[in-house]
């Protein structure tokens, strides 16, 4: 990232390296907002439309981020999730969170609908609370403060060109 700093009256350009865990956990961030404001108003919401959009929202923003990891973040980590067993498991619960959403789209009443967004919220929760507590602190023990800010570079490319 360029940012520019007025120094002795001329403007220089400075990079500024912003790490991959770091743009993760400020993503996190967001969502841990948008949870809470589903959860909040999911009890008092009358139609199935309104659930719907609800799920919609949550899986619009969801695709960029677990992209985002699948694609920058879990390969070079492969390796190590292997050695704790946790591999498949990234993987899978990304999988599952998706079909959770998308099963509140096949729901035909309101309260399946409400459960089941409830469902994928709480699955939201707690596969975060993995990423924040492990993975995240476990890329920054073992992959180089380079890696991780080239990583938040590429990170970085990937959302301009989706502009
Ligand atoms: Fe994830
Ligand atoms: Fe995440």
């Amino acid at each position: 990232m360029d940012l520019r700093l007025l120094q002795n009256g001329r403007f220089r350009k400075l990079k500024v390296a912003m790490k991959i865990t770091d743009v993760l956990r400020a993503e996190h961030a967001v969502f841990h907002n948008l949870f809470d404001h589903i959860e909040a108003v999911l009890p008092r919401t009358q139609t199935l439309a309104e659930v719907k959009s609800l799920a919609t929202v949550a899986e619009k923003l969801l695709a960029p981020h677990a992209k985002t990891e699948d694609d920058l973040f879990m390969e070079p980590l492969e390796h190590y999730f292997d050695q704790i067993g946790q591999n498949e498991l990234f993987h899978e619960e990304h999988k599952q969170i998706d079909a959770l959403l998308a099963k509140v789209h096949k729901a035909r009443d309101l309260n399946t609908a409400k459960q089941v967004l409830q469902s994928a919220i709480a699955a939201c929760r707690s596969h975060f609370d993995k990423e924040e507590r492990i993975v995240f602190p476990m890329a920054e023990h073992v992959l180089k403060t380079r890696t991780l800010a080239e990583l938040g570079e590429a990170w970085l490319r990937r959302r301009e060109v989706s502009k």
